[in-house]
C-alpha cells in the first residue's frame, strides 16, 4: 500500500478546487466512497466540523481499521467508518455529497457505483468523482501503465458515466501534476511503481474530476 498522505499532496490542488466549487459548508454529510487510509474523509471531516458527518465506506475492513485512527490522529468527530462494496451502497440517510477518488478504475462496474451514489445523496445533492487516466502519465517521455487496475483509463469516460448515472455535470476537468528530481511527485510515482524515476521527467496520470448534481426534479413529459 502507498502512503496516501503523499497522494492528498500530490493531486491537493484538485481536491480542493472540487471541494470549493461546490461550496462545501459545516454541518454537511458527506460519505467517502473507497476511502483507503481516510485521508479525504479526514479533510472532509474538517470542514463540516462537528454539527457534520462523513461516513467512510470501503470494501476492505483493514481500510475502515485506518481511516478509524487516522480520524483520531487528526482529532476529528463525526467519522463514521463502514465495510461496504461501493456496488451495494447504503447509508442510514440522504448525503450532501458522496465522494470517490481512486476507486472506479478498481471496481467491476463503475456505472453500477455511480448510480448508487447518485441515489444516496438527496436531490440537489453534489457526486464528486476523482479518477486517473493512467496511460496519459510519462515517465522520462514513455507512457505509464497500470495493469492491475480493471479500467486504468476510466478517467477519460467518467463526464459520460456520471451522466449516464441519471446525475447533471456542473463542471469537469483534468489535471496532472508534474516534476522532476527530488520531489513528492517523483516519490508518489516511486511508491506506486516500485521504480524510482531519478532525473527523468514525470507526468502523473492526469486526474479527471467532475462535479455533478442529483436534479431536484425532472420536467414531466408533455402533455
Ligand atoms: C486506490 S485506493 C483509493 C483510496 C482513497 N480514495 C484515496 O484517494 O486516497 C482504492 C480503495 O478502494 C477500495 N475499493 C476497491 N473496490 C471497492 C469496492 N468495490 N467497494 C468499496 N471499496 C472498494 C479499496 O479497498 C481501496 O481502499
Amino acid at each position: 500500500m502507498f502512503e496516501l498522505g503523499l497522494r492528498n499532496d500530490v493531486y491537493r490542488r484538485p481536491l480542493a478546487t472540487a471541494l470549493d466549487r461546490l461550496g462545501l459548508r459545516e454541518g454537511w454529510v458527506c460519505a467517502d466512497i473507497g476511502a483507503g487510509g481516510g485521508d479525504v474523509t479526514v479533510a472532509l471531516a474538517e470542514l463540516v466540523g462537528r454539527d457534520g458527518r462523513v461516513y467512510a465506506v470501503d470494501a476492505d475492513p483493514a481500510a475502515r481499521d485506518a481511516t478509524a485512527e487516522a480520524a483520531a490522529l487528526a482529532g476529528t468527530a463525526q467519522v463514521l467508518t463502514v465495510t461496504q462494496a461501493a456496488e451495494d451502497l447504503l447509508l442510514p440517510e440522504q448525503l450532501d455529497l458522496a465522494f470517490c477518488r481512486f476507486l472506479l478504475l478498481h471496481v467491476v462496474d463503475p456505472g453500477r457505483v455511480l448510480r448508487r451514489m447518485a441515489g444516496a445523496v438527496r436531490p440537489g445533492g453534489w457526486v464528486v468523482a476523482q479518477e486517473a487516466i493512467t496511460s496519459a502519465g510519462r515517465v522520462g517521455g514513455a507512457a505509464l501503465s497500470m495493469p492491475d487496475a480493471r479500467h486504468p483509463d476510466i478517467g477519460a469516460l467518467l463526464p459520460a458515466l456520471v451522466r449516464d448515472a441519471g446525475l447533471d455535470v456542473v463542471d469537469a476537468w483534468a489535471e496532472a501534476p508534474a516534476g522532476v528530481g527530488p520531489g513528492p511527485v517523483t516519490a508518489y510515482l516511486a511508491s506506486l511503481t516500485g521504480v524510482d524515476p531519478g532525473e527523468d521527467p514525470v507526468v502523473l496520470p492526469p486526474l479527471v474530476t467532475v462535479v455533478a448534481r442529483r436534479p431536484t426534479a425532472r420536467p414531466g413529459p408533455a402533455a
